[in-house]
């Protein structure tokens, strides 16, 4: 069993412009901090089982941005704070992956 219920994290890298795409450029940032705020006002750091926090790059830019759940490496992508409460509550809350947001495994 892992010490946490649900591990987060968010690909926070961020690249000059021009170069390889990134996830920072792409909202990964803003939504890691959306996404904390979120999830204490959800209450779901009390049993301070749930973590979320940043990453490096995954070496997944072009699918970005990207987080990732653990312990069940489900990969997600989000557009909006929509997203990432679809995210936050359905996985997190209810363990039952949002597929419409999945990022395939092997691709
Ligand atoms: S910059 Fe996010 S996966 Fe590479």
């Amino acid at each position: 069993m892992s010490y946490y219920n649900h591990h987060v994290f968010f690909c926070v890298n961020q690249r000059a412009e021009g170069e390889r795409q990134c996830c920072h450029n792409h909202g990964g940032s803003a939504m890691l901090d959306y996404a904390k705020q979120k999830v204490k006002a959800l209450g779901l750091l009390d049993s301070g089982r749930v973590r979320v926090q940043k990453a490096g790059c995954f070496d997944r830019c072009e699918q970005g941005p990207l987080l990732v759940v653990y312990p069940e490496a489900v990969w997600y992508t989000f557009v909006d704070e929509e997203d990432i409460d679809e995210i936050l509550t359905e996985h997190l809350q209810h363990d039952r992956i949002v597929e419409r947001l999945r990022v395939a495994d092997h691709a």
